[in-house]
């Protein structure tokens, strides 16, 4: 496992590696109430779906912890008023939702009226969302592997990796098990304007891993299949619905259309805890968007004339058409996705 922690609970505070400052710094924050959690999420010190799933989690610990509730009705209140708050965080990844839905529903479920069996049962909660989510990656990881051939050329988008999630990523992790299975492989990686998660991030782990990459401007995925030969496409997910409509990253449905034109395969990795049964397509997700700064500023810089607007969706939805496989820890869903996901869950 990654020698620096993206989330760790130490002793009633939550310390989270702060990923704004990647990779020039690396900087640990310490939180210690749920609004400066819903805060860090919103500001991205910590992003990644499955990540922000467990910061959620844990930000209802804190909030468990704070609250001077002497009784199980009250406690209950504060929690719920804390959820609320780390729901509205950020709208598209359900990991948030589904996190946050987890923690309540174990709270609900404790027999005991003692305030303080609840506070307890909200940490281990949340401790074993964390610790689960690492043992999920590395099986998404090894079910993965089979699809990567030898020598495999990967466009990779965004950040998926040990930062993304509580260690080890999704379909990094796929990148990652499949190279430490001696597969060759080199990774193009996407910058993944305008945040540069791929630039910052994702080259960040693929250079402490050893892994061979470069990285290439998002608009180069035509070159490469055209030019250069690219063997596979992965990403990872924000949400993906019943039909296998996929929301990720915004740029993933271009690159998509890219590897479809190519007969490229294109391949999404997620835990079983990304998939949202309870929508039917990709149109009922909510799409977050970002403040016009993240494009027309590039850190201090300002990129574009003065009073330019800039629009910024922050994830777009690849139609489940475009997509080869769908690679989870409880197996591979193949189309059509309305039977082999339902399967899965
Ligand atoms: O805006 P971000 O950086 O939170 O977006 C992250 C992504 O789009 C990832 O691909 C997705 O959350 C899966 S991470 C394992």
């Amino acid at each position: 496992l990654a020698e620096y922690q993206t989330i760790s609970w130490e002793a009633g505070r939550l310390r989270m590696l702060d990923q704004r400052l990647l990779p020039a710094e690396t900087v640990y924050q310490y939180y210690t109430r749920p609004e400066e959690i819903a805060g860090a999420i919103r500001d991205m010190v910590i992003r990644g779906a499955p990540a922000i799933g467990a910061a959620a989690a844990f930000g209802l610990a804190l909030a468990a912890e704070r609250s001077p509730a002497q009784d199980r009705d009250g406690l209950i209140t504060d929690l719920e008023q804390a959820a609320r708050l780390l729901r509205a965080a950020r709208p598209t990844a359900v990991n948030l939702s589904w996190a946050l839905d987890r923690v309540m529903n174990k709270v609900k479920s404790v027999p005991a009226d003692e305030p303080d069996q609840i506070r307890v049962a909200v940490l281990e909660e949340a401790q074993a969302i964390a610790a689960e989510d690492v043992a999920v990656n590395r099986q998404i990881g090894l079910n993965g592997v089979p699809l990567v051939p030898d020598g495999a050329r990967i466009i990779h988008h965004c950040n998926t990796g040990s930062l993304a999630t509580v260690d080890y990523g999704t379909a990094l992790g796929v990148i990652r098990a499949a190279y430490e299975n001696g597969k060759n492989l080199h990774v193009f990686v996407d910058e993944t304007r305008p945040r540069l998660q791929g630039a910052r991030l994702t080259s960040w782990e693929l250079k402490r891993l050893n892994i061979p990459h470069s990285v290439v401007v998002d608009g180069s995925s035509g070159y490469l299949m055209s030019r250069v030969g690219v063997d596979l496409c992965i990403v990872g997910a924000d949400r993906v619905a019943s039909n296998g409509d996929t929301a990720n990253k915004i740029g993933t449905y271009n690159l998509a259309l890219v590897a479809y034109a190519h007969g490229v395969p294109f391949y999404v990795a997620c835990p079983t805890s990304t998939i949202d049964l309870s929508i039917k397509s990709g149109d009922e997700i909510e799409i977050e968007q970002r403040p016009a700064d993240e494009v027309t500023f590039l850190g201090e810089v300002q990129l574009t004339p003065d009073g330019v607007s800039a629009s910024n969706p922050a994830f777009d939805i690849t139609p489940a058409r475009y997509i080869t496989a769908i690679i989870t820890e409880r197996g591979i869903a193949y189309p059509p996705y309305e039977e082999s996901l339902a399967s899965l869950l």
